[in-house]
């Protein structure tokens, strides 16, 4: 990790306050994006003088183009890409508008595009780098009804994590493309879902923000391309895709 340069998206609060704070302790170099100013410089000063914030709205193509921008003037090369910021949604699917949809693409999908395509030429040029997308078991196994765009967005993104991947394999094989796929987790995620929602904080089984950015950091240190942060969500895929009716049925959470 150490002298390590990495980029975090959605690096104010949650998740990506959480990576950014453990990987500064092991020696890297953050640069941070987020849109709120004072949460992000709190952030950043707690990550030593190195940090640098830099005031992304990451649905917006040439912020994120400035960001990549930023970060390889500052420190002459990025290493690592979280691709971390998103949003929820708490809507019934047959109730889910147009607008709904598009914001979650927006957010979710189109934000982490802008950012694999950023810096994916400066990792070409030195065929080397790590591109992580922070997914959601909801990407995986949509379970949870209120969150069907969501999650639809989070399937999108995995997609394009995937093709990404395959696109590299060949012709640039030391730049490492990874999903990574939380299940809860006790941040802010929830009150921050569009139309409102259950706070995350307080829903049973909740992983905390340190647990999920230490699996982060070690796809880091040892690169991979798929990650769980509990091993238990891997089997939970492998039962779900083995077995969709069972596991439906055992499982799966109606919009009341
Ligand atoms: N918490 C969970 O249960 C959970 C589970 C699975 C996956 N995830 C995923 O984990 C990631 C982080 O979520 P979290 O739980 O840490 O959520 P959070 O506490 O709500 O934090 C979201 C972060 O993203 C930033 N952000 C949101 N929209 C942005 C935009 N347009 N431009 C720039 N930054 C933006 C926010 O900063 P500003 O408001 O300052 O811009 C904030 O730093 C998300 O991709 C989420 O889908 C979360």
């Amino acid at each position: 990790m150490k002298d390590k340069i990495i980029v975090i998206t959605g690096a104010s609060a949650g998740i990506g306050a959480a990576i950014a704070r453990k990987a500064a302790a092991e020696g890297a170099r953050v640069v941070l994006a987020a849109r709120r100013q004072k949460e992000l410089s709190e952030v950043a000063a707690a990550c030593g003088p190195d940090a640098l914030a830099v005031i992304t709205d990451v649905t917006v193509r040439s912020d994120v183009e400035s960001l990549a921008r930023q970060a390889v003037d500052r420190f002459r090369r990025v290493d690592v890409w979280i691709n971390n910021a998103g949003r929820g949604i708490t809507r019934a699917p047959s109730e889910i508008t147009d607008d709904d949809l598009d914001m979650m693409m927006r957010d979710n999908v189109k934000s982490a595009l802008y950012g694999m395509q950023a810096i994916l030429p400066h990792f070409k040029e030195r065929n080397a780098g790590q591109i992580l997308n922070v997914s959601s078991m909801l990407g995986r196994i949509p379970f949870f009804a209120l969150r069907a765009a969501y999650s639809a967005s989070k399937h999108a993104l995995n997609a394009l994590t995937a093709g990404l991947r395959a696109e590299l394999r060949h012709t640039f094989p030391g730049v490492v493309v990874t999903t990574v796929s939380p299940g809860i987790v006790a941040t802010e995620f929830g009150l921050n879902a569009l139309h409102g929602g259950l706070d995350s904080r307080s829903m049973p089984g909740a992983q905390s923000v340190d647990e999920v950015a230490d699996v982060v950091i070690d796809a880091i240190r040892n690169p991979q391309i798929d990650v769980y942060t509990r091993p238990v969500y891997a089997d939970n895929v492998r039962r779900y895709y083995d077995d969709m009716d069972a596991f439906e049925r055992a499982s799966f959470v109606g919009p009341k």
